[in-house]
Protein backbone atom coordinates (compact mmCIF):
# COMPACT_ATOMS: atom_id res chain seq x y z
CA UNK A 1 0.00 0.00 0.00
CA UNK A 2 0.90 3.26 -1.21
CA UNK A 3 1.77 5.16 2.25
CA UNK A 4 3.51 8.68 1.03
CA UNK A 5 3.62 10.30 -2.15
CA UNK A 6 6.47 13.26 -3.13
CA UNK A 7 5.83 14.99 -6.62
CA UNK A 8 6.85 18.11 -8.40
CA UNK A 9 4.84 20.65 -7.13
CA UNK A 10 1.17 21.20 -9.34
CA UNK A 11 -0.27 22.96 -12.22
CA UNK A 12 -3.67 24.04 -11.47
CA UNK A 13 -5.03 25.19 -15.53
CA UNK A 14 -8.25 26.57 -14.46
CA UNK A 15 -8.82 28.88 -11.07
CA UNK A 16 -11.20 31.41 -10.23
CA UNK A 17 -9.19 33.83 -7.27
CA UNK A 18 -11.43 36.49 -7.23
CA UNK A 19 -10.65 40.17 -6.24
CA UNK A 20 -11.33 42.04 -2.89
CA UNK A 21 -11.19 40.29 0.47
CA UNK A 22 -11.81 37.04 -1.59
CA UNK A 23 -8.82 36.96 -3.76
CA UNK A 24 -6.85 37.94 -0.63
CA UNK A 25 -7.88 34.97 1.58
CA UNK A 26 -7.69 32.46 -1.67
CA UNK A 27 -4.66 33.35 -3.64
CA UNK A 28 -2.32 32.52 -0.82
CA UNK A 29 -4.11 29.06 -0.27
CA UNK A 30 -2.79 28.08 -3.99
CA UNK A 31 0.35 27.00 -2.27
CA UNK A 32 -1.01 25.60 0.29
CA UNK A 33 -2.82 23.45 -1.84
CA UNK A 34 0.57 21.85 -3.45
CA UNK A 35 0.18 24.18 -6.92
CA UNK A 36 2.62 26.36 -8.34
CA UNK A 37 1.00 27.15 -11.58
CA UNK A 38 -2.28 28.92 -11.50
CA UNK A 39 -4.48 29.80 -14.69
CA UNK A 40 -6.44 32.29 -13.93
CA UNK A 41 -9.88 33.01 -15.59
CA UNK A 42 -11.06 36.44 -15.79
CA UNK A 43 -14.76 36.24 -15.00
CA UNK A 44 -14.48 38.93 -12.59
CA UNK A 45 -16.84 42.22 -11.66
CA UNK A 46 -16.51 43.47 -14.69
CA UNK A 47 -14.86 41.12 -16.42
CA UNK A 48 -10.63 41.27 -17.26
CA UNK A 49 -11.07 42.35 -21.12
CA UNK A 50 -8.31 44.01 -21.68
CA UNK A 51 -3.78 43.31 -21.46
CA UNK A 52 -3.46 46.50 -19.30
CA UNK A 53 -6.62 45.02 -16.69
CA UNK A 54 -4.71 41.56 -17.05
CA UNK A 55 -1.35 43.18 -15.65
CA UNK A 56 -2.90 44.63 -13.18
CA UNK A 57 -4.64 41.95 -11.96
CA UNK A 58 -1.65 39.59 -12.08
CA UNK A 59 0.23 42.33 -10.20
CA UNK A 60 -2.08 41.91 -7.66
CA UNK A 61 -2.01 38.10 -7.61
CA UNK A 62 1.89 38.19 -7.15
CA UNK A 63 1.55 40.35 -4.73
CA UNK A 64 0.11 37.51 -2.30
CA UNK A 65 1.56 34.76 -3.74
CA UNK A 66 4.97 35.19 -4.88
CA UNK A 67 5.87 31.92 -5.04
CA UNK A 68 3.35 30.90 -7.93
CA UNK A 69 3.54 31.33 -11.50
CA UNK A 70 0.20 32.70 -12.43
CA UNK A 71 -0.66 32.44 -16.34
CA UNK A 72 -3.56 35.42 -17.57
CA UNK A 73 -6.44 35.29 -19.88
CA UNK A 74 -8.93 37.49 -21.07
CA UNK A 75 -12.58 37.58 -21.68
CA UNK A 76 -13.92 36.55 -25.01
CA UNK A 77 -16.20 39.83 -25.78
CA UNK A 78 -16.89 42.00 -28.91
CA UNK A 79 -14.91 44.19 -27.32
CA UNK A 80 -11.99 42.30 -27.73
CA UNK A 81 -9.97 42.99 -31.34
CA UNK A 82 -7.42 41.73 -32.98
CA UNK A 83 -4.77 44.74 -31.93
CA UNK A 84 -5.74 43.64 -28.60
CA UNK A 85 -4.97 40.01 -29.15
CA UNK A 86 -1.22 40.73 -30.47
CA UNK A 87 -0.65 43.14 -27.57
CA UNK A 88 -1.63 40.45 -25.10
CA UNK A 89 0.61 38.21 -26.73
CA UNK A 90 3.57 40.51 -26.68
CA UNK A 91 2.64 41.14 -22.75
CA UNK A 92 2.26 37.15 -22.03
CA UNK A 93 -1.05 36.50 -21.56
CA UNK A 94 -1.40 32.76 -22.19
CA UNK A 95 -5.42 32.38 -23.48
CA UNK A 96 -8.97 33.84 -23.85
CA UNK A 97 -11.45 32.22 -22.02
CA UNK A 98 -14.59 31.91 -24.54
CA UNK A 99 -18.04 31.51 -22.11
CA UNK A 100 -21.91 31.32 -23.88
CA UNK A 101 -23.86 33.83 -22.50
CA UNK A 102 -25.23 33.08 -19.14
CA UNK A 103 -24.63 29.85 -18.41
CA UNK A 104 -22.65 30.59 -14.88
CA UNK A 105 -21.28 32.79 -13.08
CA UNK A 106 -20.50 36.29 -14.15
CA UNK A 107 -20.91 35.33 -17.97
CA UNK A 108 -23.66 37.88 -18.66
CA UNK A 109 -20.79 39.51 -21.20
CA UNK A 110 -21.05 35.90 -22.59
CA UNK A 111 -20.91 35.05 -26.22
CA UNK A 112 -23.68 33.76 -28.33
CA UNK A 113 -22.51 32.98 -32.24
CA UNK A 114 -18.89 31.88 -32.42
CA UNK A 115 -18.01 32.83 -36.20
CA UNK A 116 -18.14 36.44 -35.42
CA UNK A 117 -14.92 35.74 -33.71
CA UNK A 118 -13.23 33.76 -36.41
CA UNK A 119 -10.77 36.83 -37.19
CA UNK A 120 -9.88 36.86 -33.29
CA UNK A 121 -9.15 32.95 -33.37
CA UNK A 122 -7.17 33.69 -36.16
CA UNK A 123 -4.85 35.99 -34.71
CA UNK A 124 -4.37 33.55 -31.25
CA UNK A 125 -3.81 31.04 -33.66
CA UNK A 126 -0.94 32.99 -35.39
CA UNK A 127 0.35 34.36 -31.75
CA UNK A 128 0.07 31.11 -29.94
CA UNK A 129 -2.84 32.14 -27.52
CA UNK A 130 -5.15 29.19 -26.63
CA UNK A 131 -8.47 29.49 -26.76
CA UNK A 132 -10.38 27.95 -23.34
CA UNK A 133 -13.62 27.12 -23.86
CA UNK A 134 -16.34 26.86 -21.72
CA UNK A 135 -18.36 24.14 -23.51
CA UNK A 136 -22.13 24.14 -22.71
CA UNK A 137 -24.74 25.77 -24.35
CA UNK A 138 -27.59 27.87 -22.55
CA UNK A 139 -30.96 25.95 -21.64
CA UNK A 140 -33.65 25.95 -23.80
CA UNK A 141 -37.09 24.14 -22.86
CA UNK A 142 -38.32 24.02 -26.38
CA UNK A 143 -35.14 22.40 -27.42
CA UNK A 144 -34.80 19.98 -24.74
CA UNK A 145 -31.47 21.74 -23.62
CA UNK A 146 -31.16 21.80 -20.01
CA UNK A 147 -27.87 21.68 -17.93
CA UNK A 148 -27.32 17.39 -18.08
CA UNK A 149 -27.27 17.66 -22.17
CA UNK A 150 -25.36 21.02 -22.63
CA UNK A 151 -22.01 20.19 -22.25
CA UNK A 152 -23.02 17.49 -25.14
CA UNK A 153 -24.87 19.72 -27.40
CA UNK A 154 -21.90 21.80 -27.52
CA UNK A 155 -19.44 19.58 -28.98
CA UNK A 156 -20.01 20.13 -32.21
CA UNK A 157 -19.22 23.99 -31.86
CA UNK A 158 -15.78 22.17 -30.23
CA UNK A 159 -15.18 20.32 -33.65
CA UNK A 160 -16.25 23.13 -35.67
CA UNK A 161 -13.84 25.42 -34.10
CA UNK A 162 -10.90 22.75 -34.11
CA UNK A 163 -11.06 22.22 -37.87
CA UNK A 164 -11.40 25.57 -38.79
CA UNK A 165 -8.43 26.40 -36.79
CA UNK A 166 -6.25 23.09 -36.66
CA UNK A 167 -2.89 25.13 -35.38
CA UNK A 168 -5.00 26.95 -32.70
CA UNK A 169 -4.47 25.19 -29.19
CA UNK A 170 -8.16 24.92 -27.79
CA UNK A 171 -8.67 23.26 -24.35
CA UNK A 172 -12.40 22.19 -23.29
CA UNK A 173 -12.69 23.05 -20.12
CA UNK A 174 -13.95 20.86 -17.07
CA UNK A 175 -15.43 18.45 -18.94
CA UNK A 176 -17.98 16.20 -17.59
CA UNK A 177 -19.42 13.92 -19.72
CA UNK A 178 -18.38 10.60 -21.96
CA UNK A 179 -19.27 12.36 -25.08
CA UNK A 180 -16.81 15.08 -24.51
CA UNK A 181 -14.59 12.82 -23.66
CA UNK A 182 -14.47 10.82 -27.15
CA UNK A 183 -14.95 14.31 -28.70
CA UNK A 184 -11.53 15.04 -27.18
CA UNK A 185 -9.76 12.35 -27.68
CA UNK A 186 -11.18 11.96 -31.37
CA UNK A 187 -9.97 15.77 -32.19
CA UNK A 188 -6.53 15.95 -32.73
CA UNK A 189 -3.38 17.44 -31.11
CA UNK A 190 -4.33 21.00 -30.43
CA UNK A 191 -7.19 19.99 -28.49
CA UNK A 192 -6.92 19.40 -24.60
CA UNK A 193 -9.28 18.73 -22.15
CA UNK A 194 -9.19 20.23 -18.28
CA UNK A 195 -10.86 18.15 -15.56
CA UNK A 196 -11.32 18.69 -12.08
CA UNK A 197 -11.07 17.30 -8.77
CA UNK A 198 -14.79 17.37 -8.17
CA UNK A 199 -16.12 15.59 -11.44
CA UNK A 200 -13.61 13.12 -10.64
CA UNK A 201 -15.54 12.75 -7.91
CA UNK A 202 -19.79 13.52 -7.78
CA UNK A 203 -22.52 12.59 -9.93
CA UNK A 204 -25.83 13.94 -10.70
CA UNK A 205 -27.18 12.71 -7.49
CA UNK A 206 -24.38 14.07 -5.80
CA UNK A 207 -25.64 18.23 -5.93
CA UNK A 208 -29.51 17.47 -6.68
CA UNK A 209 -30.20 19.06 -3.16
CA UNK A 210 -26.75 19.60 -1.94
CA UNK A 211 -25.62 23.46 -3.06
CA UNK A 212 -22.11 22.66 -2.10
CA UNK A 213 -21.74 20.39 -5.34
CA UNK A 214 -23.76 22.66 -7.08
CA UNK A 215 -21.35 23.85 -10.58
CA UNK A 216 -21.38 24.21 -13.85
CA UNK A 217 -20.94 22.11 -15.80
CA UNK A 218 -22.92 19.82 -13.51
CA UNK A 219 -21.68 16.41 -12.61
CA UNK A 220 -23.84 14.18 -14.77
CA UNK A 221 -24.34 10.14 -14.63
CA UNK A 222 -22.18 7.37 -13.39
CA UNK A 223 -21.22 6.29 -16.71
CA UNK A 224 -19.80 10.19 -17.65
CA UNK A 225 -17.51 10.15 -14.40
CA UNK A 226 -16.27 6.66 -15.28
CA UNK A 227 -15.43 8.25 -18.33
CA UNK A 228 -13.53 10.73 -16.72
CA UNK A 229 -12.26 8.55 -14.48
CA UNK A 230 -10.99 5.92 -17.22
CA UNK A 231 -9.17 8.76 -18.93
CA UNK A 232 -7.01 9.58 -16.18
CA UNK A 233 -6.25 6.38 -15.74
CA UNK A 234 -5.11 5.24 -19.04
CA UNK A 235 -2.47 8.70 -18.48
CA UNK A 236 -4.04 10.22 -21.48
CA UNK A 237 -1.35 12.97 -22.12
CA UNK A 238 -4.14 15.89 -23.43
CA UNK A 239 -6.46 15.43 -20.02
CA UNK A 240 -4.81 17.20 -17.22
CA UNK A 241 -6.01 19.06 -14.07
CA UNK A 242 -7.75 22.03 -13.83
CA UNK A 243 -9.89 22.73 -10.98
CA UNK A 244 -12.40 25.24 -11.47
CA UNK A 245 -11.96 25.78 -7.99
CA UNK A 246 -14.91 28.89 -7.42
CA UNK A 247 -15.03 30.43 -4.30
CA UNK A 248 -18.37 31.73 -3.52
CA UNK A 249 -19.38 33.29 0.31
CA UNK A 250 -21.86 30.83 1.99
CA UNK A 251 -24.87 33.10 1.61
CA UNK A 252 -24.74 32.72 -2.27
CA UNK A 253 -24.38 29.16 -2.35
CA UNK A 254 -26.98 28.36 0.34
CA UNK A 255 -29.81 30.84 -0.27
CA UNK A 256 -32.33 30.60 -2.53
CA UNK A 257 -30.70 30.24 -5.67
CA UNK A 258 -27.52 28.81 -5.03
CA UNK A 259 -24.40 30.00 -7.10
CA UNK A 260 -21.84 27.59 -8.83
CA UNK A 261 -18.95 26.25 -7.79
CA UNK A 262 -17.09 24.13 -5.44
CA UNK A 263 -13.96 25.20 -3.83
CA UNK A 264 -10.82 23.01 -3.99
CA UNK A 265 -8.08 25.58 -4.19
CA UNK A 266 -6.62 24.86 -0.30
CA UNK A 267 -6.31 21.12 -0.75
CA UNK A 268 -5.90 20.57 -4.16
CA UNK A 269 -2.99 17.62 -3.80
CA UNK A 270 -5.06 15.98 -0.79
CA UNK A 271 -7.90 15.69 -2.54
CA UNK A 272 -6.50 13.99 -6.10
CA UNK A 273 -4.59 11.53 -3.42
CA UNK A 274 -7.58 10.54 -2.09
CA UNK A 275 -9.57 10.19 -5.70
CA UNK A 276 -6.66 8.26 -7.51
CA UNK A 277 -5.96 6.17 -4.39
CA UNK A 278 -9.53 4.94 -4.92
CA UNK A 279 -9.69 4.37 -8.69
CA UNK A 280 -6.47 2.69 -8.44
CA UNK A 281 -4.80 4.97 -10.22
CA UNK A 282 -1.36 6.93 -7.63
CA UNK A 283 0.45 5.94 -10.29
CA UNK A 284 -1.18 8.48 -13.15
CA UNK A 285 -1.32 11.18 -10.06
CA UNK A 286 2.00 13.27 -11.51
CA UNK A 287 1.56 13.12 -14.86
CA UNK A 288 -1.73 14.33 -14.62
CA UNK A 289 -1.58 16.97 -12.17
CA UNK A 290 1.68 18.24 -12.69
CA UNK A 291 3.41 17.40 -16.41
CA UNK A 292 0.20 16.76 -19.32
CA UNK A 293 -1.00 20.53 -18.73
CA UNK A 294 2.40 22.06 -18.60
CA UNK A 295 3.17 19.68 -22.01
CA UNK A 296 -0.20 20.70 -24.02
CA UNK A 297 0.03 24.65 -23.14
CA UNK A 298 3.98 24.28 -24.04
CA UNK A 299 4.95 26.42 -20.49
CA UNK A 300 8.03 26.63 -18.48
CA UNK A 301 7.73 27.63 -14.57
CA UNK A 302 9.27 30.85 -13.08
CA UNK A 303 13.54 29.58 -13.13
CA UNK A 304 14.39 27.22 -9.98
CA UNK A 305 11.06 26.60 -9.19
CA UNK A 306 10.12 23.70 -11.38
CA UNK A 307 12.53 21.45 -9.00
CA UNK A 308 10.35 22.43 -5.84
CA UNK A 309 8.79 18.96 -4.62
CA UNK A 310 5.81 18.22 -2.83
CA UNK A 311 5.09 15.30 -0.32
CA UNK A 312 1.69 13.99 0.65
CA UNK A 313 1.06 11.15 3.33
CA UNK A 314 -1.54 8.77 4.32
CA UNK A 315 -3.34 9.42 7.50
CA UNK A 316 -6.39 8.55 9.32
CA UNK A 317 -8.84 11.90 10.53
CA UNK A 318 -7.56 14.05 8.26
CA UNK A 319 -10.53 16.57 8.41
CA UNK A 320 -11.64 18.85 5.95
CA UNK A 321 -12.20 22.95 7.12
CA UNK A 322 -15.70 23.35 7.99
CA UNK A 323 -15.31 26.62 6.40
CA UNK A 324 -12.62 29.67 5.60
CA UNK A 325 -13.41 32.93 6.82
CA UNK A 326 -13.58 35.52 3.96
CA UNK A 327 -11.49 38.06 6.23
CA UNK A 328 -9.99 38.10 9.47
CA UNK A 329 -11.13 41.65 10.08
CA UNK A 330 -14.51 41.73 9.27
CA UNK A 331 -16.82 38.68 10.09
CA UNK A 332 -19.93 40.03 8.26
CA UNK A 333 -18.11 38.89 4.88
CA UNK A 334 -19.13 35.17 5.91
CA UNK A 335 -17.38 31.90 5.29
CA UNK A 336 -16.51 29.99 1.93
CA UNK A 337 -17.56 25.67 2.52
CA UNK A 338 -14.50 23.95 0.67
CA UNK A 339 -15.34 20.63 -0.84
CA UNK A 340 -15.99 17.82 1.25
CA UNK A 341 -16.09 20.36 4.65
CA UNK A 342 -15.44 18.22 7.61
CA UNK A 343 -14.96 14.79 5.88
CA UNK A 344 -11.86 13.14 6.42
CA UNK A 345 -9.46 12.44 3.12
CA UNK A 346 -7.61 10.89 4.21
CA UNK A 347 -4.26 12.58 3.09
CA UNK A 348 -2.00 15.42 3.95
CA UNK A 349 0.84 17.36 2.50
CA UNK A 350 3.89 17.04 5.17
CA UNK A 351 6.15 19.54 3.31
CA UNK A 352 5.71 21.73 0.41
CA UNK A 353 7.58 23.36 -2.15
CA UNK A 354 11.17 22.05 -0.86
O1 LIG B 1 -19.12 26.28 -11.23
C1 LIG B 1 -18.64 27.24 -11.81
N1 LIG B 1 -18.24 28.35 -11.14
N2 LIG B 1 -18.53 27.22 -13.13
C2 LIG B 1 -18.14 28.28 -13.83
O2 LIG B 1 -18.08 28.18 -15.02
C3 LIG B 1 -17.86 29.56 -13.15
C4 LIG B 1 -17.47 29.36 -11.77
C5 LIG B 1 -17.48 30.65 -10.99
O3 LIG B 1 -16.86 31.61 -11.44
O4 LIG B 1 -18.10 30.68 -9.92
ZN1 LIG C 1 -14.34 28.16 -14.24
Amino acid sequence: MTTSITLPSACDFHVHLRQGDMMRMVTPKVEEGGVSLAYIMPNLQPPIKNTEQALAYKSELEALAPNVTFLMTLYLSPELTVEEVRKASQAGIAGVKSYPRGVTTNSDNGIENYEIYYPIFQAMEEEGLVLNLHGEIPSDAQKDICVMNAEEKFLPQLEKIATAFPNLKIVLEHATSQAAVEMVKRLGDNVGCSITVHHLQLIVDDWAGQAHHFCKPVAKFPHDRDALRDVVKAGHPRFFLGTDSAPHPIATKEGPRSNAGVFTTPLVLPYLAKIFEEIDALDKLEDFACHFGKKFYGLSQKPGFVDKKVTLVKESNVAVPQHYEISATNADLGVVVPFYANRDIGWKIVSNFV
